[in-house]
Order: structure tokens, then C-alpha cells, then sequence
């Protein structure tokens, strides 16, 4: 017996001793662990706006064609029907995996259950889906800890914690305004409640004020993750709180942080940025932080997270099981979804050269 048939043989063996009839395990592509190579896979991502989709595509295209796959990679424009049509045609064009980042977690249901007609499994790649029993695994970065560390390095900017994460005792007050990500992305609000988790503390203690009074998700998302839409909400922020400075400006990731910081910079803020977070590590905001207008990003290395949505999908085309490592966070309303998570990392002026550049993410010229 082939190695490959022996695994296949086990998952099945312990699919059945667990009695796990309608889970993952049943769904190797329609295909029962006969030879996957060559199978078309889909890959939708929600656009093309933010380069970070861009590089997760390509990851995840080229990752899937060294293991033979033929791969249908499509961005939907940030438009959920968009979305749906591209994995209609999928499906249709006889993808045997779908690898998918919703735009809005909530809309895929009835094209999912196409798929499911069809036994095609369903990763969920970096933004849960929601609602549908018919997402069969999840890939993404700990979300919540990505909060966690946004928060952590706004404290850090603002001289309240030392770099390794001790009190200095700075008694502040500090004023803080917060901007929250889309409603409609699953993730945003793991990143605003690990992000309120660090703050909040402070804000009971005195040691943070937020001028506007804005701290409900709800008043602080940004609908579509569009920096556009946090510029304006800044440039009203500024009017409200007046003549009040501001010292720290909490941003779910490096887009919004550009239309923050434009909002800053023509708003009286010129030459004294705030401290201001990020997430994602695009040019932009690394530029950002060389140029000292942004004091922090989350890096979150995609090219891990696109190889482990491959490893997922090249394990359920050849009748495995895919690792996971949480199967109680993420409940999409309908089930728990199983999860492999990945970690993230702060980046600062201290350590770009050595996250991004050592470690081969950015070339030096990308930079200038
Ligand atoms: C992703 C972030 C990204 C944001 C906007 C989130 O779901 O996790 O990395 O910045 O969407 O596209």
C-alpha cells in the first residue's frame, strides 16, 4: 500500500470511529482520494485595491502550481456579486477546491451550497464566512492577538509601556481617537475587541481619554475598509474635539491609516504626526514608517498563510485531513470552523530592515 492510500485509509478509519458523518472529512473534492494532480482550484480574493490580496493571490497561484494544480485565481472588485458570479463560474469550470476571502462574510450561502452539491470542499482564506455549514476549514492569522499588538504598540509610541511590554508607569492623559475596520469583515471585529482588551484599562484609569467620545464599534468602523471613508470620518473627528491635541490614533491597518494620516497632515498636524498604528506591512505603510508619519504595521507574512491554505486544500484532494490548530474560535453561526492559525508581528522603524528585508518580504529598493 502507497503512502498516500495508507493516509487516506486512516482518515477514514478515524472520520468513522468519531462519527464525524457531514464534516470536512467527507469532502475530498468529489474524488475520494483518487489522484488529485491537475485538479482546477479556485481562488477568490475580494480585490486588488489593497496589495497585500495581491500578494495572497500570487502566493497562493504559485504554491498551488508547484503541486501540479491548474489554477482559476480571480479578484471580485470589493463587489459581493462580483464575488458570487466568479465562484458560479468556478464551479462550473470544475474547480474540485475553492479557496476563498469573502468581501462580506455573510453573502456566500446559496453559492455554497452549489458547491456543496457538488462535494467541493471550501477553505476559508484570512476572513471567515459566515452563516454556511458548507465552509469546511479556515486559514488566518490569530486575529485577535493582531489587535492586541496594534494596541500594545500604540502604548508603546505613547512611552506607556517599554519595549518589552512593561508599565513605565506614564500616567498620560493621552488623547486617543479609534478607528474600527468593515462591518461586514469578520475580522474587524476581532481586531477591535483584542485592540479594546489592551486600551481599555487605561481608558477606565485616566491614562487614555478619547476626546470625541466615539467608542462604540459601531461609530469607529470604516465601512468597506475604504480610506477614503476614514479621511472623512478624521476631518470630522478634528472638528469635534477642536483645539484638543491628539496623541495616538489606533488604525486597523495601513489603508486607513494613509487617509488618517492625510487627514492629520492637512488638519494642523504637519511634520507631528501622532502615534499611529497599522496592520499588513504594505509599501505604503513601511514608507510611512521610515518616513516617521506612522509609527507602526502588523506583519502578516502571506506567504505563510497562502502555503497553509494549500497545504489544506492538497490535503482534502487527496482524501487527508488537514492540520488545524483552534477549533473553538471561529463559530460562523453555523458551526464551528476549523482553524489553522498563524502569528503576527509587530513592525517599527527598529525592526523593518530586519523583518522585511532580512527575511526576503521586500527588496530594499521597494522601499525608497
Ligand atoms: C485583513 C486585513 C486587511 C483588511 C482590509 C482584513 O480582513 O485581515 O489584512 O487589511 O481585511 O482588506
Amino acid at each position: 500500500m502507497n503512502k498516500r492510500k495508507y493516509l487516506v485509509g486512516i482518515a477514514a478509519a478515524s472520520a468513522l470511529a468519531l462519527g464525524l458523518s457531514g464534516c470536512a472529512g467527507d469532502r475530498s473534492g468529489g474524488d475520494g482520494g483518487d489522484d488529485a494532480s491537475g485538479a482546477l482550484v479556485g481562488v477568490s480574493m475580494p480585490s486588488q485595491q489593497l496589495e497585500r490580496w495581491i500578494a495572497d493571490g500570487n502566493n497562493v497561484q504559485a504554491e498551488l502550481e508547484e503541486l501540479g494544480y491548474q489554477v482559476d485565481l480571480q479578484y471580485a472588485a470589493d463587489d459581493t456579486a462580483t464575488q458570487i458570479s466568479q465562484l458560479e463560474n468556478m464551479i462550473t469550470s470544475g474547480a474540485k477546491a475553492l479557496i476563498i476571502a469573502s468581501i462580506d462574510g455573510t453573502t456566500l450561502t446559496s453559492v455554497l451550497e452549489q458547491a456543496a452539491a457538488q462535494d467541493i470542499p471550501v477553505i476559508a482564506y484570512d476572513r471567515l464566512i459566515l452563516g454556511s455549514e458548507n465552509v469546511d476549514y479556515y486559514t488566518t492569522f490569530d486575529n485577535f492577538q493582531v489587535g492586541v499588538q496594534q494596541a500594545t504598540s500604540l502604548l508603546t509610541g505613547l512611552g506607556v509601556l517599554d519595549e518589552s511590554g512593561e508599565d513605565t508607569g506614564e500616567a498620560g492623559p493621552f488623547n486617543i481617537e479609534l478607528f474600527a475596520g468593515s462591518p461586514d469583515d469578520n475580522n474587524a471585529t476581532f481586531f477591535w475587541d483584542g485592540a479594546r482588551s489592551v486600551l481599555d484599562p487605561y481608558i477606565e484609569s485616566g491614562v487614555l481619554t478619547v476626546p470625541s467620545g466615539q467608542l462604540d464599534f459601531e461609530q469607529a468602523a470604516t465601512p468597506g475598509w475604504l480610506a477614503e471613508n476614514a479621511q472623512d470620518r478624521m476631518e470630522n473627528l478634528l472638528t469635534i474635539i477642536g483645539d484638543t491635541k491628539l496623541d495616538a490614533v489606533l488604525s486597523p491597518n495601513d489603508g486607513l491609516a494613509s487617509g488618517i494620516i492625510a487627514a492629520l497632515s492637512s488638519g494642523g498636524y504637519a511634520g507631528d504626526i501622532p502615534v499611529i498604528t497599522g496592520q499588513d506591512a504594505d509599501v505604503g505603510g513601511v514608507k510611512a514608517i521610515i518616513a516617521g508619519e506612522q509609527y507602526s504595521t502588523i506583519f502578516k507574512d502571506t506567504r505563510l498563510l497562502g502555503a497553509q491554505a494549500v497545504e489544506m486544500v492538497d490535503a482534502l484532494l487527496n482524501g487527508e485531513e488537514p492540520e488545524v490548530n483552534d477549533t473553538e474560535t471561529y463559530d460562523n453561526g453555523t458551526k464551528v470552523v476549523p482553524s489553522f492559525l498563524l502569528e503576527s508581528q509587530v513592525v517599527t522603524i527598529d525592526n523593518y530592515e530586519e523583518v522585511l528585508i532580512d527575511g526576503g518580504y521586500y527588496e530594499p529598493s521597494d522601499l525608497e
